[in-house]
């Protein structure tokens, strides 16, 4: 693969998250404690990125989900193959993930999670392809809304490489 078909630069990526930080912020009550659940693999690097510019009413915790078995089509089943360690109940609750593209993953997702009781849940996501929905779902804040290719990098894969990149690409181009 080619490293020059950018989409979304790494410069892009940091001014980004960095409004996103900010709003999400404001939209919280000053002394309150957010605590942000990244979806492994992908959201890996947008939650590093994203905390890094928030400050310390911030915690945080991680769970791992399949969703796609191979390569780039939905399988549409979603698996938890590592689950929080966390109580969500009574907490405000964001779900930090890198795309919502079918939306069948964070539907289920969002689904499991309320159930636990949080005080309140939103969710984050860096990229969306509304174009592909296959299910309404409610994201909060979303870093950029792109059009529908496959892309690669800051923490998205291809059968599990290219997560590495520090930007956006679209892949095989
Ligand atoms: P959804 O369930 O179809 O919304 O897909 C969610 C998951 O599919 C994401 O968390 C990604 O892991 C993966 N995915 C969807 N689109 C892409 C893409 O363009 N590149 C890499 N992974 C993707
Ligand atoms: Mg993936």
């Amino acid at each position: 693969m080619a490293t020059t078909n950018i989409l979304i630069s790494e410069t892009e990526i940091r001014q980004r998250i960095a409004s996103l930080a900010a709003e999400i912020e404001r939209d919280y009550p000053a002394s309150e404690e957010i605590h942000l659940v990244a979806v492994l693999k992908g959201g890996f690097m947008f939650m590093a990125d994203l905390v890094r510019a928030m400050s310390d009413r911030v915690t945080m915790d991680f769970m791992a989900v399949s969703s796609y078995a191979k390569g780039t089509t939905s399988s549409g089943q979603v698996r938890v193959l590592k689950d929080l360690d966390s109580n969500l109940e009574g907490r405000h609750v964001i779900v930090v993930e890198d795309i919502v593209d079918t939306g069948l993953t964070l539907h289920y997702l969002q689904d499991l999670l309320k159930a636990r009781a949080p005080k309140s849940m939103k969710t984050a996501c860096l990229l969306s392809k509304p174009s592909r929905r296959k299910v309404d779902v409610q994201v909060d804040y979303i870093g950029f809304t792109i059009e529908d290719h496959f892309v690669v990098g800051y923490g998205l894969d291809y059968a599990e490489k290219y997560r590495n990149l520090p930007y956006i690409a679209i892949l095989g181009q």
